[in-house]
């Protein structure tokens, strides 16, 4: 069976955000889930030929002036037209971190993935407001279910 490939494109500018961005990737290689590889980049370093070679994407962003960071923005701006025709029905997720909002970040983010005809397998997770351990609690659900959800062929 060839390797399915779990992309996580994780912009994490803070010690909670790293935390998150750990629990997503930590869970994805849970060692029970096999024929899964976790590719983790920050949008900073990952290009069309990441997205090209994955089967599922988890997007995390912080909210940063009621939109998504400058960092997943420039990701979008270098992959969207290398991506546009070979892509469509990518499953994705997406995982926003804001202090009291989320929705401009919401917004712009699905009108993007909307273009790109990429699927979202559930609905964003915004974790707004103080930091809690629930956060990265359901990060790790997250990431577990995305690559099982791969190794089962679900998506
Ligand atoms: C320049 C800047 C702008 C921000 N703008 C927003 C915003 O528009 N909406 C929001 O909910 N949070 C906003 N925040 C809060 C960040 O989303 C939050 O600090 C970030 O997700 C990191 O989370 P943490 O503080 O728990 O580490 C902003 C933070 C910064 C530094």
């Amino acid at each position: 069976m060839t390797e399915k490939c779990l992309l996580i494109v994780a912009h994490a500018p803070s010690p909670n955000t790293l935390r998150l961005r750990n629990a997503l990737v930590d869970s994805a290689r849970h060692g029970d889930i096999s024929g899964v590889a976790v590719k983790s980049l920050s949008p900073f370093e990952a290009g069309a030929a990441d997205v090209l070679s994955a089967q599922a994407i988890i997007l995390a962003t912080t909210e940063n002036l009621g939109y998504m960071s400058g960092a997943l923005k420039d990701f979008f701006d270098r992959i969207y037209y290398p991506c546009l025709e070979k892509t469509q029905g990518m499953p994705y997720a997406l995982v926003i971190r804001a202090r009291h909002d989320g929705t401009g970040t919401r917004r712009a983010v699905e009108t993007i993935t909307t273009g790109l005809r990429w699927r979202a397998v559930q609905a964003p997770l915004i974790l707004r407001g103080e930091f809690c351990d629930a956060f990265a609690e359901q990060c790790a659900e997250l990431g577990m279910s995305m690559a099982a959800g791969l190794e089962a062929g679900i998506f």
